[in-house]
């Protein structure tokens, strides 16, 4: 079917970084359902399932008004099938029988579990579930051996898996500001992630470092992170080199900017004093402790490849993946946070702000609050 112009529902670009997706929105609970499925999907190994439910539901997400009706969703992009199914049942029962199965199984609740470590992904919670493994306590096993992101990530479980709020996100951003100027008081800092988005709590707080000087830069996040600790408030770390990555790795979100992923203790806002010990767990109730475990991105860009990785930082995931696919498939451009890149004629495309991505991929300028596809 032709789409036409007055046709509302032509105007669901099929790319997410061609629409403006809020953190709230008119399809919450067909979405809710989708994310689930997506996930279940994710957590049995199926990554191209997984990605048809994500797509589907966030083509929901970006809808201006509330669907009435299945057939209202067959003229959507992305809105196959089983999505049609979803709809219709929740439109008619209120409920997505098969979201609510998956959510009550054995296997998404242990896969829920475990990846809710830090530092556990999908490949390893499942091979945990397939030795058995079915609560925390189960890890002890011998036989399980844990990393240290692991052993810190199941160390701090009660907090990491406690919201992030934005009251708390501020605190860190304070804390991180007031570390970062004691050694560069120039520096251009931004808190990114979710929380540039909008949102009012995340799993973590994310902030992007840079400086026109790159010398202001070497060293300095070493030097940040020691002090953090030598206040007491540094409970787990680990540093990433800078590191050079190649244009043509257009596929993956990791890239080679210079990162320390943390875990700092937030000392809490009325309590906050010099001499509140921080101990090595999280065993203590929270309410019995001054502070309460939460992780913490830092990553350092050079000025030049700033913007990029400010886009990249930002989010959505999936809003990030579709910009990638954008790039490549629609421009024949590979973008990463570092760049973005002619493969054909072998060159990189320099821009000093996002809007200057957005424009030179064609794209009318979609501002954080709308990324959240
Ligand atoms: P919450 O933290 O759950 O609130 O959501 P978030 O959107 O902030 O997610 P997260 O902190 O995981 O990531 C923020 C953004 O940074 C997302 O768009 C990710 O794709 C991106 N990101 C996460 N890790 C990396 C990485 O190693 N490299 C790059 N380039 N991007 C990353
Ligand atoms: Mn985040
Ligand atoms: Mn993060």
């Amino acid at each position: 079917r032709v789409p036409d112009d007055k046709d509302p529902l032509s105007t669901v670009a099929p790319y997410a970084c061609q629409r403006r997706t809020s953190i709230t929105h008119h399809n919450a609970q067909i979405t809710d359902a989708l994310d689930i499925l997506a996930k279940a999907a994710a957590f049995q190994g199926s990554e191209v399932r997984s990605l048809a439910f994500t797509r589907a539901a966030s083509v929901l997400k970006s809808l201006p008004y509330k669907l009435q009706s299945v057939e209202e969703a067959k003229n959507l992009v992305w809105c196959g099938g089983h999505c049609q199914a979803v709809i219709q049942e929740i439109l008619e029962d209120g409920v997505c029988h098969e979201a609510e199965a998956l959510m009550t199984s054995e296997q998404y609740r242990c896969m829920e579990l475990l990846t809710g470590i830090y530092g556990v992904g999908v490949r390893t919670a499942e091979r945990w579930y397939k030795e058995g493994v079915r609560n925390l306590s189960d890890l002890e096993n011998p036989n399980i051996k844990l990393n240290s992101d692991q052993k810190a990530g199941l160390a701090h479980y009660t907090d990491l898996n406690q919201p992030v709020t934005r009251e708390d996100a501020e605190r860190v951003e304070h804390m991180v500001k007031d570390t970062l100027y004691r050694f560069v008081p120039d520096l251009k800092i931004t808190m990114t992630g979710g929380f540039l988005r909008g949102k009012q709590q995340g799993h973590d707080v994310d902030f992007l470092i840079t400086h026109p000087d790159e010398e202001a830069l070497s060293g300095l996040l070493k030097k940040a992170v020691d002090w953090i600790n030598r206040q007491g408030l540094l409970l787990y770390h680990t540093m990433k080199a800078r590191s050079h990555v190649h244009a043509y790795k257009r596929s993956t979100h990791m890239d080679g900017h210079e990162t320390c992923y943390a875990i700092f203790a937030l000392p809490h806002p009325d309590t906050s004093n010099s001499e509140s010990e921080v101990p090595g767990g999280d065993l203590t109730a929270p309410a019995a402790r001054a502070w309460r475990a939460v992780r913490v991105d830092l990553v350092v860009a050079p000025y030049n490849e700033y913007p990029f990785a400010l886009l990249g930082w930002t989010g959505s995931k999936h809003f990030e993946r579709e910009l990638r696919r954008f790039s490549w498939n629609e421009k024949k451009l590979s973008l990463n946070s570092h760049g973005l890149y002619d493969m054909e004629k072998n060159c990189s495309i320099p821009a000093t702000s996002e809007e200057e991505i957005f424009s030179l991929l064609g794209l009318q300028y979609v501002p954080p609050p709308y990324r959240n596809a």
